[in-house]
């Protein structure tokens, strides 16, 4: 996403030359090579620097082929270095997905403000007839680029909101909301259209393209609120995507092939995750896209009140006797092993087992934590060795000849009314079947405390299950001790 930001920023008319030409097909190539190697742990670390290689190029280029008021670009370059480097340094991990949600909703406006001065200046942007008139096919682009652009800033700020609790994560849902969102979509498109064929010029059609951009500012806004707190991943990769096409709309207005195919790369990776997410959780594809999804099952972490049930709670010495008796131990992390920081006491704790003989594994769901490949980022920063860690597909059938599931704040994917309770929040969501092994070790810091989808866990009160009530970090290294 920062890509198509970036680009945006560097953005410059057409008639492109030759040599630039070629160094946007390398820089294209560059972004592609980024995008392979972010697709593992193990080559993420040359993918950012792939990517930052190819925006390197493709600014420089824009910046030397353009070549006017580089005291300006380069004041708002720096400027906008200073607030991501200052940023990036500060974030916490767990507040990373609406960081990314913020920082989209800054590349919608990107594309906003460039077709709005595209439509105020076309001349300047070398989109017009001898007439002066801006040609049709641009009125399509700046159309189109303008409504995608404003839908996912609204959308966007609506997702930073909700993810960083300055707004209920619950869904707000008005009544018939899917007629509301189709009319509006319906008028947007009308607009544009009519803008197209619009035989009067300048300020006279002004008022068509001012309501394209109010109408997609509201859509983005309807979209996004019906959406509850555990379905807000898919969203958040979804306007991702949807900056992605809005950068690459204003490529083609702009003349700009670097921006058209970072553009289209961006929109294109973030529907591919989108769709993996979806069926990572068992939703449907379209119905994201349409907005509400998952609406009326009431998704969202709430509380509410629990039965009490009996449960056994054990000791990190407990747990360290069974551990290393064990002959295989999986590992299941989640969300509170990001909270607490756990990473690397786990790693050592892994690391003594394995010098006692235990085979160890650690099992990943794709939504586990708050981000898509949040704990392989925190497992491959304790040096977890990549051949250790398995995707659910990959290990799920090996619960059964499993003598330990070790689960550390991980609570959802682990859940089996996944697979049990129609009106479960996370009903149809694929989930770990840790019921199947000998013992079940589950730490999280109290039995009061729920999951993200706000939902009892029936794995807390198993025979084999025991609970460990702490911190994820203390307890392990409490257990790290007893184990020597
Ligand atoms: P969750 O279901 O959110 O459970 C987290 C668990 O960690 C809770 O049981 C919590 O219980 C425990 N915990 C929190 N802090 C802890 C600490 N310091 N020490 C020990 N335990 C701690 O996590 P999950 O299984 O990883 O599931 C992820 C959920 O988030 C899914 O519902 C998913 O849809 C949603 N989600 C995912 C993403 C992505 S893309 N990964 C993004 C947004 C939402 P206590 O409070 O009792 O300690």
């Amino acid at each position: 996403m920062s890509f198509s930001l970036l680009a945006a920023a560097a953005a410059h008319g057409g008639g492109t030359p030759e040599w630039a030409m070629l160094a946007y097909l390398v820089a294209g190539v560059f972004f592609i090579l980024a995008l392979r190697g972010l697709s593992s742990p193990a080559s993420s670390r040359a993918g950012n620097r792939n990517g930052m290689i190819g925006m390197a190029l493709a600014v420089g280029t824009t910046l030397v082929m353009h070549g006017t008021n580089l005291v300006e670009i380069g004041i708002a370059i720096a400027i906008g270095a200073i607030i991501g480097v200052t940023i990036a340094r500060r974030i916490a991990m767990t507040a990373m997905p609406e960081l990314v949600a913020g920082f989209h909703s800054l590349v919608g406006l990107a594309a906003v403000v460039v077709g709005l001065a595209a439509w105020l200046n076309p001349a300047a942007f070398g989109i017009v007839d001898p007439a002066g008139q801006i040609l049709p096919v641009s009125r399509v682009e700046l159309g189109l680029g303008i409504a995608i652009g404003a839908i996912t800033f609204s959308g966007s700020v609506i997702a930073f909101l909700k993810l960083s609790g300055r707004m209920s994560g619950s869904p707000i849902l008005l009544p018939a909301r899917h007629i509301i969102n189709l009319g509006t979509l319906a008028a947007i498109l009308a607009l544009i259209a009519l803008y197209t064929v619009s035989p009067m010029g300048g300020a006279g059609e002004g008022w068509m393209v001012i309501a394209v951009a109010v109408l997609a500012f509201a859509i983005g806004f309807l979209l996004i609120i019906p959406i509850g707190g555990a379905d807000m991943p898919v969203v958040v990769s979804m306007l991702n995507s949807y900056s992605g096409w809005a950068a690459a709309a204003m490529g083609f207005t702009l003349g700009n092939s670097a921006m058209i195919t970072t553009g289209a790369l961006v929109g294109s990776s973030g529907a591919i995750l989108s769709y993996i997410m979806c069926r990572a959780m068992n939703r449907s594809f379209i119905s994201v896209i349409a907005g509400g999804f998952g609406a009326d099952a009431g998704a969202g972490g709430g509380g509410g009140a629990r039965e009490q049930r009996p449960y056994k709670q054990g000791s990190a010495e407990d747990a360290a006797y069974m551990l290393e008796q064990a002959e295989k131990v999986i590992i299941i992390p989640g969300y509170g092993m990001a909270v607490a920081q756990a990473q690397h006491a786990l790693r050592e704790m892994a690391d003594k087992l394995k010098e006692k003989g235990v085979e160890v594994k650690y099992a990943i769901h794709p939504v586990a934590g708050r981000m898509p490949g949040h704990m392989n980022v925190l497992l491959a920063e304790a040096s977890v060795p990549y051949d250790e860690v398995f995707e659910l597909e990959d290990i799920n059938s090996e619960f059964a000849q499993t003598d330990v599931a070790f689960i550390i704040g991980a609570n959802d994917v682990v859940n089996p009314a996944a697979k049990t309770d129609k009106s479960s929040p996370i009903y149809g969501m694929p989930v770990f079947d840790v019921d199947k092994a000998k013992q079940v070790f589950f730490i999280k810091r109290s039995m009061g405390g729920v999951g993200y989808a706000g939902v009892d866990n029936d794995v807390f009160y198993m025979n084999q299950t025991v609970m460990l009530l702490a911190d994820a970090k203390k307890m392990v290294e409490e257990i790290v001790k007893s184990l020597d």
